[in-house]
């Protein structure tokens, strides 16, 4: 059976290492790409129909909020068929300790189960938070692996982490 990654990313203006940079590509789709090179899994960008802002601080302001009313931003797609995916490997940046609010659009979007699902996330201190928790309430039926944490200004080094978790 196929394997997806389905990530979520930002590019734009981000802190790495204590200064503000304009990223061409997210941390999150880089690492999503080195995972590509190693299996050859399908790529899949879980991308809201209005994108958080590129200012970081007004982008920050934005996804709190979200967070905080527990939002369900809207997607611009979805992919057409998940049956013929038995693994997933979700990927995304550490929003307030746990998945940014269109992830949580996209798992409920689903039906997870008998699916392994593996998450993967960056981050700038904060870890996998409680992103593995909730990905398990939004997917239930669903074998959630545990999560492979990597530190946003520093994904371009991991490969031998990253090799060794797939
Ligand atoms: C809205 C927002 C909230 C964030 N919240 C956290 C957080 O709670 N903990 C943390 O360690 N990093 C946090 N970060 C940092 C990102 O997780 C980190 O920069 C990540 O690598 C960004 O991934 P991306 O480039 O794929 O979007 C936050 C970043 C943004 C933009």
């Amino acid at each position: 059976m196929a394997e997806l990654i389905a990530y979520y990313s930002r590019a734009d203006e981000n802190y790495v290492n204590g200064d503000i940079k304009d990223l061409e590509v997210g941390n999150t789709e880089i690492v999503a790409g080195m995972i590509q090179k190693l299996t050859g899994a399908s790529m899949f960008e879980i991308e809201q129909m209005k994108p958080y802002a590129k200012d970081y601080n007004t982008c920050i302001a934005q996804a709190q909020a979200d967070q905080k009313r527990d939002a369900r931003p809207e997607l611009k797609s979805y992919p057409e068929n998940l049956d013929e995916y038995d693994t997933i490997y979700l990927g995304y940046p550490n929003y307030w300790g746990t998945m940014p609010m269109a992830v949580f659009t996209f798992l409920e979007h689903f039906d997870f189960t008998g699916k392994v699902l593996k998450p993967f996330c960056t981050h700038e201190g904060s870890g996998m938070g409680r992103s593995e928790r909730d990905i398990r309430k939004l997917c239930p039926g669903a074998v959630v692996e545990s999560g492979l944490a990597l530190r946003g200004g520093n994904v371009t080094n991991e490969e031998m982490r990253i090799k060794q978790w797939i």
